[in-house]
C-alpha cells in the first residue's frame, strides 16, 4: 500500500518495536509536514532512537507502518535512503581521516561523479566553517567541528529529509548556537525538513514547529512549542517546595504524613487552582515539591502560603513563573526531563575523541 501525501514528509500509524517485553516505540502515530522542522522531545530510554532507526530503514518494525515522502519505509528502504539524511547519535565520522576524505568516502557511496562531488564538498565545507582544517585529520577536530562535519556529511546527496539524533548532545552552549544556526541555515537554503531528537527543551522550543513528547515509547502530546506551553491548564505556575512540620520534628512518623493525593485533592478545591503536579525529588524524601497551576498568578501566593500553614507544612521556596516547555514535560509526564539530562555522560573527551556512555 503507498500513501500518496505529498504534503508529508514522514507519516507514521501506530508504530510499534517491541524488544521482548519492552515497547521501545508504543503505537506511535504522527505526520511531518514537508520543510518544517519536528521534534522528538524525551528523556533518555523514550524510543527516540529507535525511532529515527526504524524511520531511516535501519531496524524494522515489529508493527504499523511509517512512509518518509510518501514511500514504504519497510518495503523499499533502498528508495527512501536516497532521499534522507542522517546524523546519529554517536559521533561516525572517521577519527583517521581527514573532514574532507570523510565527506568523499561518503559521497562516493551515492555514486556521484568526481567533479559534482568536489564541488559539493568545497561547498560543504565553507558553509560549515571548516574549510581551513578541511585536510586535517578528523582526531585534531572538536567536538564542535566534528559535528558539524557529521551534519554536512548527512547532507552530500542533497536529501530532503534530515533526521539528526541528539544533534548537540555533549557540546557547550556556544558550539550549539552554532549547530543551530547551521541547520536553520541548511533548511532555509536546501528546502530541508528536519526530523530531529532531542532532550533539551532550548533547542526543541528554538528549533522545531511542531514537538512530539514521548515518553516510554508513546507520544504523550504533539503540539506547536506555543500550543504545548498554552494549553497547559492555568495561567501561571506556583513552584512550592514544602515539608510536614512533623516530619522536621520526628523522622519516625512518615506513615502520619498526609498522603500526597489528599493535599492535592485539597488544593484543587480552590477555585483558582487548575491542576496540581508532583515533581520528585531525590535530594531530601521529606521535601514536596509541587507545580500549582493557577489563574491568578501572584494573588494566589499569600493564599497557599496560609493554607500551607494551616495543614501543618512549612513553606521552603515558592515562586510565581509562566509556563515553560519543561513545565510542559512535568506536566504531561509527571517528571522533569532534566533530572534525566544529568545522567547522561558527555561523549566528547578530548579532541574529537567519542566516547559514549548514556
Ligand atoms: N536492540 C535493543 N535490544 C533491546 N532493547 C533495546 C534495543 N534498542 C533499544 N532498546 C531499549 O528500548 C528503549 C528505547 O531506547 P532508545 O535508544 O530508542 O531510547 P532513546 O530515547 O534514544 O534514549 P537516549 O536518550 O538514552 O538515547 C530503551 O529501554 C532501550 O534499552
Ligand atoms: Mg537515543
Amino acid at each position: 500500500m503507498e500513501k500518496i501525501t505529498p504534503a508529508s514528509a514522514v507519516s507514521v500509524q501506530n508504530l510499534v518495536k517491541q524488544y521482548g517485553n519492552l515497547s521501545a516505540v508504543d503505537h506511535m502515530s504522527f505526520d511531518v509536514s514537508a520543510g518544517t522542522c519536528f521534534g522528538s522531545l524525551g528523556p533518555n530510554g523514550a524510543g527516540k532512537t529507535t525511532l529515527i532507526r526504524i524511520l531511516s530503514g535501519l531496524i524494522k518494525p515489529s508493527s504499523g507502518q511509517a512512509w518518509v515522502k510518501g514511500i514504504d519505509i519497510s518495503k523499499y528502504p533502498e528508495i527512501v535512503r536516497r532521499h534522507i539524511g542522517v546524523v546519529s547519535q554517536a559521533m561516525t565520522t572517521d577519527l583517521d581521516l581527514t573532514g574532507r576524505e570523510n565527506l568523499d568516502i561518503y559521497a562516493r557511496y551515492f555514486n556521484t561523479e568526481k567533479k559534482m562531488r568536489t564541488r559539493r564538498i568545497v561547498e560543504l565545507l565553507e558553509r560549515i566553517g571548516l574549510t581551513d582544517r578541511a585536510d586535517d585529520l578528523v582526531a585534531t577536530y572538536s567536538g564542535g567541528m566534528r559535528r558539524r562535519l557529521e551534519i554536512a556529511r548527512g547532507l552530500i546527496h542533497r536529501p530532503s529529509i534530515l533526521f539528526l539524533d541528539e544533534p548537540t548532545i555533549g557540546l557547550d552552549p556556544q558550539s550549539r548556537r552554532v549547530v543551530w544556526e547551521l541547520l536553520q541555515e541548511f533548511r532555509q537554503d536546501e528546502e530541508l525538513t528536519i526530523f530531529l531528537t532531542t532532550h533539551y527543551m532550548d533547542e526543541a522550543d528554538i528549533l522545531c514547529e511542531q514537538i512530539a513528547i514521548i515518553d516510554h515509547g508513546k507520544v504523550v502530546v504533539l503540539d506547536t512549542p506555543e500550543g504545548l506551553k498554552k494549553n497547559i491548564p492555568g495561567e501561571n505556575i506556583i513552584d512550592v517546595t514544602i515539608e510536614h512540620k512533623k516530619e522536621i520534628l520526628s523522622t519516625e512518623n512518615q506513615t502520619e504524613l498526609p498522603h500526597i493525593d489528599m493535599l492535592t485533592s485539597k488544593l484543587s478545591g480552590f477555585t483558582f487552582v487548575q491542576d496540581v503536579s508532583q515533581k520528585k525529588l531525590e535530594t531530601r524524601s521529606s521535601l514536596i515539591a509541587l507545580q500549582i497551576y493557577v489563574t491568578n498568578g501572584v494573588a494566589s501566593i499569600p493564599v497557599l502560603m496560609n493554607q500551607f500553614q494551616t495543614w501543618g507544612y512549612q513553606v521552603h521556596t515558592i515562586g510565581l513563573k509562566q509556563a515553560s516547555l519543561e513545565d510542559v514535560f512535568i506536566h504531561y509526564t509527571g517528571k522533569s526531563i532534566r533530572k534525566e539530562e544529568g545522567q547522561k555522560v558527555n561523549f566528547f573527551i578530548g579532541a574529537g575523541v567519542p566516547r559514549k556512555m548514556g
